[in-house]
């Protein structure tokens, strides 16, 4: 059965939780309690597959011309079917649809983003806002995450 994309529910905290921790454990994502995933549940999309939360992503609004995407991921078994792209997609509609003309991300995974039509860009460029999740992380003065860039038209 073909993944699909879709909003994220409340009854998707729980699968959320689990695939953001999975990932938070290996040093790829930033970890999101049960409450914080619950207050924010309508800035992520999920794709499904056979009736299971397969993967995710979310907006994370920045300032007034710029949104960063967080929280992305796949389950394996599941990696390098385009669903990773869907949920970008999806993503990048929504900032479209709020009139933010610039997505960017923290990742390491920087082929993938430019698959996507984003750049690489000097971390610097971004407003401190940018900043205040690193607190929460581990790495925070030794961030070795590539930032990338989009700026809708
Ligand atoms: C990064 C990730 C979200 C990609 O999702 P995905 O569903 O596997 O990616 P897609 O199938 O949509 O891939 C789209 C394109 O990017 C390429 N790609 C995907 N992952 C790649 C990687 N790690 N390195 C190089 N290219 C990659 C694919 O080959 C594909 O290219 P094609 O269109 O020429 O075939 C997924 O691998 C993942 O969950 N990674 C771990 C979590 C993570 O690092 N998230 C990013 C945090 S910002």
């Amino acid at each position: 059965m073909p993944a699909v994309c879709r909003k994220a529910r409340l009854e998707d905290v729980e699968p959320l939780y689990q695939m953001i921790q999975g990932y938070a454990e290996k040093g790829i994502m930033l970890p999101r309690s049960r409450a914080v995933l619950e207050k924010q549940i309508g800035e992520f999309v999920v794709a499904e597959a056979e009736g299971k939360v397969i993967g995710c992503g979310s907006l994370c609004q920045l300032g007034n011309d710029l949104v960063e995407i967080r929280s992305l991921g796949i389950s394996e078994g599941y990696k390098g079917q385009g669903i990773g792209s869907m949920l970008v997609d999806s993503l990048l509609e929504e900032a479209k649809r709020r009139e933010i003309p610039k997505v960017m991300a923290l990742t390491y995974e920087v082929s993938f983003f430019m698959k996507n039509g984003f750049a690489v860009v000097e971390k610097e460029i971004f407003p401190e806002k940018v900043w205040t999740d690193c607190i929460h992380c581990k790495k925070q003065h030794a961030c070795d995450e590539i930032a990338v860039l989009k700026v809708l038209n």
